[in-house]
């Protein structure tokens, strides 16, 4: 028996980035963990209205997305305790300018360069429409087919209302050796 526990926003956990655009021609890097994935080729990424980041991603239409793993989740959490409104967060992190501009974060084994297609504004969110222009990875988290391997590459989820970080990177098996087993094909 399940018990009915209101209307409780069970999405998660979701996979942390921290989103990097420049602002006014400076490097600005927030924490974000309100993403998700649209269509096979867009995804939404979640912002408050307040943030400084939105301004600059508005400006020049494009963006950095690098995802966190545990190597580098403490400097991570930073980019979302202090708003580049009263601090120069562009020191941060090693960077490395996408073509488009938006700052690529060297600590990030795996980066995404990506464009803004659409905004979606609802309440006090601006959700990001964007769609990947080129993929950055470490060799060291690629498959010899040369494609990310998530037991190399262990992204760090988010999850609420615990407010915590979780791990990832254990492989239970292929997805279509369950759907066998379960008489589905
Ligand atoms: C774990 C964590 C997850 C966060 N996820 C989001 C998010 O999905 N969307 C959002 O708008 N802010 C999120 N934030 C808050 C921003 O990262 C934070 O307010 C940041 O300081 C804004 O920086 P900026 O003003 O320089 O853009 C998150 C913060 C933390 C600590």
């Amino acid at each position: 028996m399940k018990k009915n526990i209101g209307n409780q926003f069970a999405f998660y956990p979701t996979p942390v980035i921290v989103v990097g655009a420049l602002v006014d021609g400076r490097p600005d890097f927030t924490l974000v963990a309100h993403i998700g994935i649209v269509t096979h080729d867009a995804a939404l990424i979640s912002l408050n209205k307040s943030h400084y980041i939105n301004r600059g991603i508005k400006q020049s239409g494009a963006l950095s997305v690098n995802v966190v793993d545990e190597s580098w989740l403490e400097k991570a959490a930073v980019a979302g305790g202090v708003s580049g409104r009263n601090a120069d967060k562009s020191a941060l992190f090693g960077y490395t300018p996408g073509g488009m501009g938006a700052p690529i974060i060297d600590e990030a084994k795996l980066s995404m360069e990506c464009t803004v297609e659409d905004i979606y504004e609802r309440g006090a969110f601006e959700n990001f429409i964007v769609k990947v222009v080129n993929t950055f990875a470490e060799e060291s988290i690629l498959t010899d087919g040369g494609k990310p391997d998530y037991e190399k590459f262990k992204p760090i989820l988010f999850e609420m209302p615990g407010y915590t970080f979780l791990k990832t990177g254990e492989t239970l098996g292929e997805c279509k050796s369950f759907i066998k087993n379960n008489g589905r094909n």
